[in-house]
């Protein structure tokens, strides 16, 4: 049994995910909770040197089944390594990005479907989210955010593959209404974390 809490942040390149964890983490601290924050594909030794394999400029030949089974292998190491071990011991898990990423890239956004899903079952070992938060940003809004920065592999793709991305992440939000907290991600930085803050407070009291 899970004593910690398990929150992953969801949603397209750009949308404000590492923004608003390092706020909600700071949120957390100050309330006492032990909080232990991590991301995907990394969060261990293993899972970085996959998160290179994948996101380098330089793997454009790569398969998209392929891209879809090193994301499950960087993912099972982080379950079994840090996100279990942490939840065992009652803290507060935050990983940026989760298994939603892998269904709404590789599953809508590369075309891979139901396989997706399959390849993860084993990689999550039922160790899911109790909360996700999706932030929900138009794609083209979430690409302008980032036009200054360096661009990974998947970064890089396609217009067209981010607005299949994104209407994945739509149906994932649909799909699981009690796990998956949809939020309008186009306010101020501080628009988005005070609707985030009052929605968890009510989700940490029950
Ligand atoms: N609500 C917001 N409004 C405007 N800019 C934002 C907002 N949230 C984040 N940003 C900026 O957009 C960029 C991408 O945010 P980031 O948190 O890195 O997104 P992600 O981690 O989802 O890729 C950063 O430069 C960040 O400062
Ligand atoms: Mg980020």
């Amino acid at each position: 049994m899970n004593r910690g809490f398990f929150i992953t942040f969801e949603g397209g390149d750009g949308s404000g995910k590492s923004t608003q964890i390092s706020i909600l983490r700071e949120c957390l601290i100050e309330k006492g909770y032990d909080v232990i924050l991590t991301r995907e594909p990394g969060g261990t030794d293993i899972s970085e040197k996959i998160r290179e394999l994948i996101l380098d400029p330089e793997n454009g030949e790569m398969e998209d089944i392929t891209e879809a089974y090193l994301y499950a292998a960087a993912r099972a190491q982080l379950v079994r390594q840090l996100i279990k071990p942490a939840l065992e011991e009652g803290k507060v898990v935050i990983c940026d990005r989760f298994v939603d990423s892998s269904i709404a890239y590789q599953g809508f956004g590369r075309g891979l479907g139901d396989a997706v899903g399959i390849i993860n079952t084993y990689a999550v070992d039922d160790c899911m989210p109790d909360l996700t938060i999706l932030l929900k940003l138009d794609p083209e809004r979430g690409s302008s955010r980032i036009a200054g920065r360096e661009h990974d592999r998947i970064e890089q793709a396609s217009d067209e593959f981010h607005r299949k991305v994104y209407e994945g992440y739509l149906k994932l939000e649909e799909k699981y209404p009690d796990r998956i907290l949809g939020v309008d991600a186009s306010g101020t930085i501080q628009e988005i974390a005070d609707e985030i803050s009052h929605r968890l407070d009510e989700i940490m009291e029950r």
